[in-house]
C-alpha cells in the first residue's frame, strides 16, 4: 500500500475546484429534505405540541379535542412508543416527557393531512401541569449545585510549586455565552414505510448511523430494518450531530402507525426553541507568571452549561479541557471540568465542539493580564508559545510535534498583513483621534483533530465501476456545505487516475457504509478519504494486474494517469474505459468496500491522560477594529489570515471554511446574542431571542473590509489522506483576534497598563462598558463616566443593570474585582515600545 500522504501524478487533489453543488446552491436546483416531500403521495405533517413552561410535571394530557379538528389523523403520546422512549444516547432524554424541563419542550406530536391541520390539532391538545422550579442560568444552576454526571480533572506538573515559583499571580472569573446554529436549512426528516415495513427515513443529520440507532430503539426493531439517507443539509455545524434523532424517531414512529409517509420541518421559532445551542460556559482561574511573563501554572475549573439532558455534553467538556492551552505550555496545570443541570434546550456540538470555549478561557486571561504584566498582547502570547525540540507535552500529556507550525503561521501572518508598519499608523492615528480608536491583534491557534473517543475514528467507503468506465462513489460522510463531496471526489479520481467527470457520488446511506461516525470533528475528510482511498486503491492493484497483461509489462510497472494506463518506458497505452471493460470480461471484481481507522492514537478518559489527535491544525489571525467611543459601535477593517490545512486537497473549498469559519466565530465573539428571559414572571424561562430580528448574525455589513486568507505553503501532513489538514473548525477560533483587538481598542480610551475586562458577545454596548472603564481608570481624577469610574469590573454590574438582567450569564462579565493583580510589576511600556522591540528581535 502506498503511503497515505503521497500524491501521485497529475493528481486531482489540490486543483481549485467549486464545491459540487455550486451551480445547484445558487440556482435554488439543489434538494433538500423538505423539498423531496413534493415528490411524495399522501404525506402526513407533523407538529410538535409545545409547553410553554420552564418545568413542571405533566398531570393530564387530553389529545381528544384535537382529534376533532378537521384534517387531523392522529396524535402520537408516549402511550405509542413500542421501543424505549428515549431520543438520546445517554437514556435521560425521553422522546416523550412525563416533566417538561425547559421552556418549548415538545410533549405529543399531531399529525396532521396539512400543515395547518396538525398546527390546530397541536394547539387544540389540553396539557396540565404542576408546576416546578426552575434553573434558566449558568449561574442559578451552579448556586444550586445543579449538575449533570461526569467530573472531569485534567492535572500536569505540580501546581502547588508552579504557583510557588510565580512572581505574578492573577486569579479572576469569565462568563460567556454560547451560540445558536442558525443553519439555513432547519431540522426536518421524512420518513416511510414499504410493503416490508422496512423504515426508510431522510432526514438532514449528520449523523445517519445514529439517527438509524435511535429510531431502531425508538420503534423497537432491529437496524436492518432501517435505512437512514441524507442527501445534504443546509448547514449543521454541529447542531445536526445528535439533535436530528428524536426528531427523525417521531417521524418513524408517525410512518409505522399510520403507514404513511410522515414529515416534519421545524420553522425557525421552533427550531430555536426546541433544540441545543454551543454551550455557555463559566470559569474561575487563577495563573502565575514568571518574571518575563512565561505561564508557570493554571488552576481552573470550567462549567458548562449542558441544559437539561446530557447530550454531547461530556465529550464538549473534555474537548473544551484538552484545548485550555491553545499554543501555550503551560509546565503545571489543574482543570476541572463540571456541566451545569439547566432548563432550558440541550446544548450540543458547535463548531469546535468545545474546543472554543476552551481556547477564549486562556486568551482572554492572557488579554487581561498583558497589560497588567506590562507586555504587549502580542509579546506574551508568543513568549509562551510551545518550542519545538523541547519534548513538551500538552497537560493531557500528548507531545506537540509540529511546535514550529505555531511560529511558521504568526510570524508569516505578521509578516503579510504588515503588522509593525500598522501598529505605528495606529499609534498616530489614536494619538490624533480621542473618540475612536484603533487596535490590531494577532493570535494562533492549535486545535487537535480525531475524535476524542478512539473508537469513533474509523471510516467507510463502497466505491462501483461500471462497465462503461463509469464510477460511482458512496462513502460514510454527510454533506453539509462543507465541501466534504467535492474533496472525497478529488480523492477517488487522484487515486484511480482518472479525470474527475469520470466519478459521480451517491447520496449518504446507511445501507451502503454501515455503523459510520457523525460527520464531525473536522475529521470526515481524513476518515471517509482514507476509506475511498482505500476502496480506490483495491480497484486500481486489480486494473493494474489486466493492464499490466494487456501491455506485456509488470503490474508494479502500469500507472494510470488522465484515464490511460501505460507501462514505464513503453509508449503503448490503454483507455481506461476498454481497461474496465475488459477488466469486466475477465470476471474481475469492480467494486470494493474501504475501510480507514487512524492509527496511533489513544486517550484515557479516566485518568485524562493520552494522545486523543492524530495532529494539530494550525493558524492565525491579525485582526484590526475601529471602536467609536460614543457607543461602542465598531468596524473591522482588515483580517490577514495564514492557516495550515497541510497540502490542500481541494483550495477553493478550503479558504471557503476558513472564511466562513473565521466570521463565525466573530459572530459568537461579538455580535450573536442568546437572551433568556430569566424573571419570576410566567414566561420565566422563555428564549427572548428566537428570530432573526432579535438574533444578531454577521451578515455582508459586518464582513471585515479587507479579508485575505493564504494557505500555509509546504505544509504536507504525514500520514494524513495525501497530506491535507482538517479544515471545518479550527478557522473559527481565529476570531479571537477580533475579540482582542476590540479589547486593545477599547483599552486605547484609557491610560496603558490598563487590564480591560471584555464581555463576551463583545457587543456594541459590551464594548461600550468596556471603554467606560478604561476611561474610568484614568478617570478617578476628570470626575468619570458611567455608572462606576473606579474599577475595571464595574462594567459588568452596569451592563446587567441596563439590560435589567441581574444574571450575569448572558454575555455578563463575571465578577467585578475578577482580575487581582497580586504583586504584579506594572512597567507601563507602551505598545510602540513593544513593536518596536518584537519588530528588531
Ligand atoms: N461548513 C459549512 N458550510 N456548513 C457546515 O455545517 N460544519 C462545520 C464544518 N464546516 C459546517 C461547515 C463543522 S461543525 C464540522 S465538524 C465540519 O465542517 C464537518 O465536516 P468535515 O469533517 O468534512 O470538515
Ligand atoms: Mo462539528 S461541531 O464536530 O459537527
Amino acid at each position: 500500500m502506498s503511503h497515505l500522504s503521497q500524491r501521485p501524478e497529475k493528481p486531482v487533489v489540490g486543483i481549485p475546484m467549486p464545491h459540487e453543488s455550486a451551480v445547484q446552491h445558487v440556482t435554488g436546483a439543489a434538494l433538500y429534505t423538505d423539498d423531496l416531500v413534493q415528490r411524495t403521495k399522501d404525506v402526513l405533517h407533523a407538529y410538535p405540541v409545545q409547553v410553554m413552561k420552564a418545568r413542571g410535571r405533566i398531570t393530564a394530557l387530553r389529545t381528544e379535542p384535537a382529534l376533532v379538528v378537521p384534517g387531523v389523523v392522529r396524535v402520537l403520546t408516549g402511550a405509542d412508543v413500542p421501543g424505549v422512549n428515549d431520543a438520546g444516547m445517554k437514556h435521560d432524554e425521553p422522546l416523550f416527557p412525563d416533566e417538561v424541563m425547559f421552556h418549548g419542550h415538545a410533549v405529543a406530536w399531531v399529525l396532521g393531512e396539512t400543515l395547518e391541520a396538525a398546527r390546530l390539532g397541536a394547539a387544540a391538545v389540553e396539557v396540565d401541569l404542576e408546576e416546578l422550579p426552575s434553573l434558566v442560568t449558568l449561574r442559578e444552576a451552579i448556586e444550586a449545585g445543579s449538575y449533570h454526571g461526569a467530573r472531569p480533572l485534567m492535572e500536569t506538573g505540580d501546581i502547588d510549586a508552579g504557583f510557588a515559583d510565580s512572581a505574578h499571580v492573577f486569579s479572576g472569573e469569565f462568563q460567556f455565552a454560547g451560540q445558536e446554529h442558525f443553519y439555513l436549512e432547519t431540522h426536518a426528516a421524512l420518513a416511510q414505510i414499504d410493503e416490508n415495513g422496512q423504515v426508510f427515513i431522510q432526514s438532514s443529520t449528520q449523523h445517519p448511523s445514529e439517527t438509524q440507532d435511535i429510531v431502531s430503539h425508538v420503534l423497537g426493531v432491529p437496524a436492518h430494518e432501517v435505512t437512514v439517507e441524507c442527501l445534504r443539509m443546509g448547514g449543521g455545524f454541529g447542531g445536526k450531530e445528535m439533535q436530528p434523532h428524536g426528531f427523525a424517531a417521531v417521524a418513524a414512529l408517525g410512518a409505522k402507525l399510520t403507514g404513511r409517509p410522515v414529515r416534519f420541518r421545524l420553522n425557525r421559532t421552533q427550531d430555536l426553541t426546541m433544540s441545543g445551542k454551543r454551550h455557555g460556559f463559566h470559569a474561575t482561574w487563577k495563573i502565575g507568571f514568571d518574571a518575563e511573563g512565561r505561564i508557570q501554572a493554571l488552576d481552573a475549573t470550567l462549567v458548562a452549561d449542558g441544559g437539561w439532558s446530557l447530550d454531547l455534553s461530556e465529550p464538549v467538556l473534555a474537548r473544551a479541557l484538552c484545548h485550555i492551552d491553545n499554543t501555550y505550555w503551560i509546565p503545571h496545570a489543574r482543570v476541572a471540568g463540571r456541566i451545569a443541570r439547566t432548563n432550558t434546550v440541550s446544548n450540543t456540538a458547535f463548531r469546535g465542539f468545545g474546543g472554543p470555549q476552551g481556547m477564549l478561557v486562556i486568551e482572554d486571561i492572557l488579554g487581561r493580564c498583558a497589560p497588567q504584566l506590562g507586555l504587549d498582547p502580542m509579546v506574551l502570547r508568543e513568549r509562551n508559545f510551545y518550542r519545538p525540540g523541547q519534548g513538551q507535552t500538552t497537560p493531557y500529556g500528548q507531545p506537540v510535534t509540529q511546535a514550529e507550525r505555531i511560529s511558521a503561521v504568526w510570524q508569516q501572518v505578521q509578516d503579510s498583513a504588515g503588522v509593525a508598519d500598522r501598529w505605528r499608523d495606529i499609534a498616530a492615528f489614536n494619538a490624533a483621534h480621542p473618540h475612536t480608536k484603533r487596535a490590531l491583534a494577532v493570535t494562533g491557534i492549535k486545535f487537535g483533530i480525531s475524535f476524542n473517543l478512539t473508537a469513533f475514528n474509523q471510516g467507510g467507503a463502497l466505491v462501483l465501476i461500471y462497465k462503461d468506465g463509469s464510477v460511482l462513489i458512496n462513502h460514510g460522510g454527510t454533506e453539509m456545505g462543507q465541501g466534504l463531496h467535492t474533496k472525497m471526489m478529488q480523492v477517488a479520481a487522484t487515486t484511480l487516475g482518472i479525470p474527475l467527470h469520470k466519478v459521480r457520488l451517491a447520496p449518504t446511506r446507511t445501507d451502503k457504509v454501515p455503523n459510520t461516525s457523525a460527520t464531525a470533528a473536522s475529521a470526515g475528510t481524513d476518515l471517509n478519504g482514507g476509506a475511498i482511498k482505500n476502496a480506490c486503491e483495491q480497484l486500481r492493484e486489480r486494473l493494474l494486474q489486466v493492464a499490466a497483461t494487456q501491455l506485456g509489462a509488470n503490474a508494479s510497472d502500469v500507472r494510470i494517469v488522465e484515464g490511460v494506463a501505460r507501462a514505464l518506458g513503453s509508449d503503448q497505452e490503454v483507455a481506461w474505459d476498454d481497461l474496465v471493460r475488459t477488466a469486466y470480461f475477465q470476471r474481475v471484481q469492480l467494486s470494493a468496500a474501504g475501510f480507514y481507522r487512524t492509527e496511533g492514537l489513544h486517550w484515557d478518559a479516566k485518568s485524562f491522560r493520552g494522545s486523543p489527535f492524530k495532529y494539530f491544525a494550525h493558524g492565525a489571525a491579525a485582526t484590526e477594529v475601529e471602536v467609536d467611543g460614543f457607543t461602542g459601535a465598531y468596524r473591522i477593517r482588515r483580517v490577514d489570515i495564514v492557516h495550515d490545512v497541510g497540502d490542500s486537497l481541494s483550495p477553493m473549498i478550503d479558504i471557503g471554511q476558513v472564511e466562513g469559519g473565521f466570521v463565525q466565530g466573530a459572530g459568537w465573539l461579538t455580535l450573536e446574542d442568546l437572551r433568556w428571559d430569566t424573571g419570576d414572571g410566567p414566561h420565566r424561562g422563555r428564549l427572548l431571542t428566537q428570530a432573526a430580528s432579535t438574533y444578531k448574525l454577521p451578515s455582508f455589513s459586518e464582513m471585515p473590509e479587507e479579508f485575505n486568507v493564504t494557505l500555509l505553503e509546504h505544509a504536507t501532513e504525514e500520514g494524513a489522506v495525501y497530506g491535507s489538514k482538517a479544515v471545518g473548525e479550527p478557522p473559527l477560533m481565529l476570531a479571537f483576534s477580533v475579540r482582542e483587538a476590540l479589547r486593545q481598542a477599547a483599552a486605547a480610551f484609557g491610560p496603558s497598563g490598563v487590564g480591560v475586562e471584555l464581555a463576551s458577545p463583545a457587543t456594541p454596548e459590551a464594548v461600550y462598558w468596556a471603554i467606560e472603564a478604561a476611561r474610568g481608570a484614568s478617570a478617578t481624577t476628570s470626575g468619570g463616566h458611567g455608572p462606576d469610574a473606579s474599577a475595571a469590573g464595574g462594567n459588568a454590574d452596569a451592563e446587567n443593570a441596563d439590560a435589567g438582567n441581574t444574571d450575569p450569564g448572558n454575555g455578563g462579565t463575571g465578577t467585578a474585582d475578577a482580575v487581582n493583580a497580586d504583586g504584579a510589576n506594572v512597567d507601563g511600556r507602551d505598545r510602540a515600545a513593544e513593536a518596536a522591540a518584537l519588530n528588531g528581535a
